[in-house]
Protein backbone atom coordinates (compact mmCIF):
# COMPACT_ATOMS: atom_id res chain seq x y z
CA UNK A 1 0.00 0.00 0.00
CA UNK A 2 1.33 3.57 -0.88
CA UNK A 3 4.31 2.14 -2.62
CA UNK A 4 5.96 4.62 -4.96
CA UNK A 5 3.77 7.19 -3.23
CA UNK A 6 4.50 10.85 -4.09
CA UNK A 7 4.58 12.72 -0.73
CA UNK A 8 4.66 16.67 -0.93
CA UNK A 9 4.71 17.63 2.47
CA UNK A 10 7.51 15.24 4.33
CA UNK A 11 10.47 13.17 3.07
CA UNK A 12 10.25 9.57 3.63
CA UNK A 13 13.40 7.61 3.98
CA UNK A 14 13.23 3.65 4.12
CA UNK A 15 14.95 1.84 6.91
CA UNK A 16 14.73 -1.70 4.94
CA UNK A 17 12.45 -2.86 2.30
CA UNK A 18 9.93 -4.71 4.67
CA UNK A 19 9.31 -2.35 7.55
CA UNK A 20 10.62 0.78 8.90
CA UNK A 21 10.90 4.45 7.52
CA UNK A 22 12.46 7.75 9.32
CA UNK A 23 10.42 10.88 8.01
CA UNK A 24 11.93 13.95 7.46
CA UNK A 25 10.45 17.80 7.42
CA UNK A 26 8.50 17.19 10.85
CA UNK A 27 8.39 19.15 13.51
CA UNK A 28 5.73 18.40 15.80
CA UNK A 29 6.00 21.53 17.75
CA UNK A 30 4.71 23.13 15.01
CA UNK A 31 1.08 23.35 13.87
CA UNK A 32 0.70 19.96 12.08
CA UNK A 33 -1.63 20.83 8.52
CA UNK A 34 -4.03 18.26 7.80
CA UNK A 35 -2.59 17.14 4.44
CA UNK A 36 1.12 16.92 6.00
CA UNK A 37 -0.79 14.96 8.74
CA UNK A 38 -2.49 12.69 6.15
CA UNK A 39 1.19 12.13 4.66
CA UNK A 40 2.12 10.78 7.79
CA UNK A 41 -0.80 8.54 8.32
CA UNK A 42 -0.07 7.16 4.67
CA UNK A 43 3.81 6.48 5.55
CA UNK A 44 2.92 4.94 8.82
CA UNK A 45 0.39 2.79 7.15
CA UNK A 46 3.15 1.86 4.03
CA UNK A 47 6.14 1.47 6.49
CA UNK A 48 4.27 0.11 9.90
CA UNK A 49 6.99 1.69 12.16
CA UNK A 50 8.00 5.27 11.32
CA UNK A 51 10.68 7.42 12.84
CA UNK A 52 11.38 10.83 13.80
CA UNK A 53 14.24 12.72 14.79
CA UNK A 54 14.85 15.91 17.26
CA UNK A 55 10.81 16.36 18.59
CA UNK A 56 11.09 18.73 21.39
CA UNK A 57 7.56 18.34 22.36
CA UNK A 58 5.41 19.06 25.58
CA UNK A 59 3.38 16.56 26.97
CA UNK A 60 0.04 18.32 25.61
CA UNK A 61 1.71 18.31 21.81
CA UNK A 62 2.08 14.37 21.99
CA UNK A 63 -1.74 13.78 23.57
CA UNK A 64 -2.78 16.66 21.19
CA UNK A 65 -0.66 14.07 18.13
CA UNK A 66 -1.62 10.74 19.26
CA UNK A 67 -5.59 11.98 19.41
CA UNK A 68 -5.46 13.02 15.30
CA UNK A 69 -5.06 8.84 15.00
CA UNK A 70 -8.05 8.73 17.44
CA UNK A 71 -9.30 8.06 21.29
CA UNK A 72 -6.54 7.83 23.61
CA UNK A 73 -5.78 4.21 25.53
CA UNK A 74 -4.87 3.83 28.77
CA UNK A 75 -2.72 1.13 30.25
CA UNK A 76 -3.96 -0.98 32.60
CA UNK A 77 -1.07 -0.83 35.40
CA UNK A 78 1.52 1.68 34.10
CA UNK A 79 2.76 4.36 36.02
CA UNK A 80 1.97 7.57 33.92
CA UNK A 81 3.10 11.15 34.03
CA UNK A 82 1.64 14.76 34.89
CA UNK A 83 -1.17 12.88 37.10
CA UNK A 84 -2.21 11.78 33.52
CA UNK A 85 -2.97 8.35 32.60
CA UNK A 86 -2.79 8.62 28.71
CA UNK A 87 0.72 9.77 29.32
CA UNK A 88 2.80 5.77 30.02
CA UNK A 89 5.92 6.64 31.22
CA UNK A 90 8.34 3.97 30.24
CA UNK A 91 11.47 4.23 32.08
CA UNK A 92 14.81 2.41 33.32
CA UNK A 93 17.48 3.49 35.35
CA UNK A 94 19.72 2.06 37.98
CA UNK A 95 17.25 1.01 40.39
CA UNK A 96 14.92 -0.84 37.93
CA UNK A 97 14.28 -4.55 38.00
CA UNK A 98 12.81 -4.71 34.71
CA UNK A 99 12.41 -3.09 31.22
CA UNK A 100 8.94 -2.33 29.47
CA UNK A 101 8.67 -4.52 26.87
CA UNK A 102 11.56 -6.74 27.23
CA UNK A 103 10.34 -9.40 24.99
CA UNK A 104 8.20 -9.84 21.89
CA UNK A 105 4.98 -8.26 21.72
CA UNK A 106 1.85 -6.18 20.31
CA UNK A 107 1.46 -3.73 22.82
CA UNK A 108 -1.97 -4.98 25.17
CA UNK A 109 -2.61 -7.55 22.79
CA UNK A 110 -4.90 -8.73 25.72
CA UNK A 111 -7.12 -5.98 25.63
CA UNK A 112 -10.61 -6.73 23.58
CA UNK A 113 -10.05 -3.51 21.29
CA UNK A 114 -6.05 -3.36 21.73
CA UNK A 115 -4.11 -0.42 20.75
CA UNK A 116 -3.64 0.57 17.28
CA UNK A 117 -0.79 2.18 17.91
CA UNK A 118 1.72 3.43 19.99
CA UNK A 119 4.11 6.74 19.64
CA UNK A 120 7.00 6.55 22.16
CA UNK A 121 9.09 9.75 22.97
CA UNK A 122 12.39 9.09 24.36
CA UNK A 123 14.05 12.21 26.02
CA UNK A 124 16.69 10.63 28.08
CA UNK A 125 19.01 7.55 26.35
CA UNK A 126 22.21 5.52 26.97
CA UNK A 127 25.25 6.85 25.62
CA UNK A 128 25.29 3.20 23.63
CA UNK A 129 22.59 0.80 23.33
CA UNK A 130 18.77 0.76 24.43
CA UNK A 131 17.66 0.32 21.14
CA UNK A 132 14.46 -1.41 19.79
CA UNK A 133 13.89 -4.04 17.23
CA UNK A 134 10.65 -3.84 15.45
CA UNK A 135 9.04 -6.93 12.91
CA UNK A 136 6.22 -7.20 10.52
CA UNK A 137 3.84 -9.31 11.00
CA UNK A 138 2.53 -8.87 7.39
CA UNK A 139 6.03 -10.44 6.21
CA UNK A 140 5.51 -13.42 9.13
CA UNK A 141 2.39 -14.21 7.35
CA UNK A 142 3.47 -13.82 3.89
CA UNK A 143 6.16 -16.31 4.66
CA UNK A 144 4.28 -18.98 5.98
CA UNK A 145 3.36 -22.29 3.78
CA UNK A 146 0.06 -22.09 1.90
CA UNK A 147 -1.12 -25.13 4.17
CA UNK A 148 0.07 -23.97 7.63
CA UNK A 149 -1.65 -20.07 6.12
CA UNK A 150 -4.85 -22.09 5.75
CA UNK A 151 -4.47 -23.74 9.34
CA UNK A 152 -4.19 -20.54 11.22
CA UNK A 153 -6.91 -18.55 8.94
CA UNK A 154 -9.66 -19.71 11.03
CA UNK A 155 -8.36 -20.23 14.72
CA UNK A 156 -8.79 -18.23 17.49
CA UNK A 157 -6.25 -17.29 20.27
CA UNK A 158 -6.48 -16.63 24.09
CA UNK A 159 -4.53 -13.55 25.35
CA UNK A 160 -3.71 -12.69 28.67
CA UNK A 161 -1.97 -9.91 30.98
CA UNK A 162 -0.55 -10.20 34.44
CA UNK A 163 1.07 -6.92 35.52
CA UNK A 164 1.16 -8.38 39.06
CA UNK A 165 4.85 -7.17 40.66
CA UNK A 166 5.84 -5.40 36.99
CA UNK A 167 5.56 -2.05 38.69
CA UNK A 168 6.30 -1.76 42.47
CA UNK A 169 4.18 0.33 44.39
CA UNK A 170 1.75 1.33 41.72
CA UNK A 171 -2.06 1.02 42.03
CA UNK A 172 -3.16 -0.54 38.53
CA UNK A 173 -5.54 1.37 36.23
CA UNK A 174 -8.36 -1.47 35.82
CA UNK A 175 -8.59 -5.10 35.75
CA UNK A 176 -5.85 -7.03 33.93
CA UNK A 177 -7.61 -7.48 30.97
CA UNK A 178 -7.62 -11.05 28.52
CA UNK A 179 -9.35 -11.50 24.86
CA UNK A 180 -9.47 -13.74 22.37
CA UNK A 181 -8.58 -12.94 19.24
CA UNK A 182 -8.11 -14.03 15.35
CA UNK A 183 -4.85 -15.76 14.84
CA UNK A 184 -4.33 -13.82 11.69
CA UNK A 185 -5.84 -10.35 11.51
CA UNK A 186 -6.96 -8.38 8.61
CA UNK A 187 -5.55 -4.84 9.02
CA UNK A 188 -8.59 -2.76 8.85
CA UNK A 189 -6.73 -0.20 6.89
CA UNK A 190 -4.94 -1.72 4.12
CA UNK A 191 -6.37 -4.88 4.03
CA UNK A 192 -3.42 -7.13 4.53
CA UNK A 193 -3.40 -9.91 6.65
CA UNK A 194 -0.89 -10.00 9.68
CA UNK A 195 0.01 -12.94 12.54
CA UNK A 196 -1.49 -12.05 15.46
CA UNK A 197 -0.10 -14.20 18.28
CA UNK A 198 2.62 -12.99 20.54
CA UNK A 199 4.74 -14.64 22.98
CA UNK A 200 4.29 -11.25 25.53
CA UNK A 201 0.49 -12.06 25.95
CA UNK A 202 -1.08 -15.31 23.64
CA UNK A 203 -1.57 -17.61 26.33
CA UNK A 204 -3.10 -20.55 23.63
CA UNK A 205 -4.75 -21.56 20.49
CA UNK A 206 -8.46 -22.11 21.03
CA UNK A 207 -9.90 -25.45 20.01
CA UNK A 208 -6.54 -27.36 20.00
CA UNK A 209 -4.84 -29.60 22.47
CA UNK A 210 -2.82 -28.19 25.34
CA UNK A 211 0.30 -29.95 23.56
CA UNK A 212 -0.60 -28.78 19.97
CA UNK A 213 -1.34 -25.19 20.97
CA UNK A 214 2.16 -25.10 22.52
CA UNK A 215 4.14 -26.98 19.64
CA UNK A 216 1.99 -24.32 17.57
CA UNK A 217 2.92 -21.34 19.23
CA UNK A 218 6.54 -21.99 20.06
CA UNK A 219 6.83 -22.15 15.98
CA UNK A 220 5.12 -18.71 15.35
CA UNK A 221 7.08 -17.30 18.31
CA UNK A 222 10.41 -18.67 16.80
CA UNK A 223 9.48 -17.67 12.94
CA UNK A 224 9.04 -14.28 14.37
CA UNK A 225 12.11 -13.81 15.33
CA UNK A 226 13.42 -13.71 11.37
CA UNK A 227 15.40 -11.05 10.78
CA UNK A 228 14.24 -10.80 7.80
CA UNK A 229 11.51 -9.28 9.48
CA UNK A 230 12.78 -6.35 11.17
CA UNK A 231 14.59 -3.04 11.63
CA UNK A 232 16.72 -1.56 14.48
CA UNK A 233 15.76 2.18 15.89
CA UNK A 234 19.16 3.43 17.48
CA UNK A 235 17.39 6.03 19.93
CA UNK A 236 18.66 9.78 20.18
CA UNK A 237 17.32 12.61 22.58
CA UNK A 238 13.80 13.34 21.32
CA UNK A 239 13.46 10.82 18.75
CA UNK A 240 9.89 9.58 18.13
CA UNK A 241 9.38 5.57 17.31
CA UNK A 242 5.43 5.23 16.33
CA UNK A 243 4.62 1.62 15.43
CA UNK A 244 1.14 -0.17 14.32
CA UNK A 245 0.16 -2.95 16.78
CA UNK A 246 -2.10 -4.53 14.16
CA UNK A 247 0.64 -5.16 11.72
CA UNK A 248 4.23 -5.04 14.29
CA UNK A 249 5.66 -6.54 17.37
CA UNK A 250 8.22 -5.20 19.18
CA UNK A 251 11.07 -5.97 22.17
CA UNK A 252 13.24 -3.47 23.50
CA UNK A 253 16.72 -3.71 24.71
CA UNK A 254 17.74 -3.40 28.09
CA UNK A 255 21.63 -3.89 27.34
CA UNK A 256 22.75 -0.47 29.19
CA UNK A 257 22.47 -0.61 32.72
CA UNK A 258 23.12 1.24 35.07
CA UNK A 259 22.07 4.37 32.77
CA UNK A 260 19.13 5.60 32.10
CA UNK A 261 16.44 5.66 29.42
CA UNK A 262 13.14 7.37 30.14
CA UNK A 263 10.42 9.14 28.02
CA UNK A 264 6.49 8.89 27.48
CA UNK A 265 4.69 6.74 25.64
CA UNK A 266 0.80 7.79 24.37
CA UNK A 267 -1.06 4.96 22.89
CA UNK A 268 -4.03 5.11 20.56
CA UNK A 269 -7.41 2.92 20.97
CA UNK A 270 -7.78 0.67 18.47
CA UNK A 271 -10.79 -1.95 17.29
CA UNK A 272 -11.65 -5.94 17.81
CA UNK A 273 -9.65 -6.93 15.61
CA UNK A 274 -11.31 -9.74 12.59
CA UNK A 275 -10.62 -12.77 10.51
C1 LIG B 1 7.15 -0.59 24.87
O1 LIG B 1 6.90 -1.78 24.73
O2 LIG B 1 6.31 0.29 24.74
C2 LIG B 1 8.57 -0.15 25.15
C3 LIG B 1 9.33 0.08 23.89
C4 LIG B 1 10.65 0.72 24.14
O3 LIG B 1 10.93 1.12 25.28
O4 LIG B 1 11.43 0.85 23.20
Amino acid sequence: MNAGRIYRHIEVEPLTPTIGATLHGVDLARPLTDDAFEEIHAAWMAHQVIFLRDQHISAEQHLAFGRRFGELHIHPAAPYAHGNPELMMIHTDKESFRQNGAGWHSDVSADEEPPLGSILHLETVPKHGGDTLFASMYEAYDTLSEPMRALLDGLTARHESDYTGQYGDHKPQREFPKASHPVIRTHPVTGRKALFVNAGFTRRIEGLSRRESRALLDFLFEHIKNPAFQCRFQWQPHSIAMWDNRCVQHVAIWDYYPETRSGIRVTVKGDRPFH
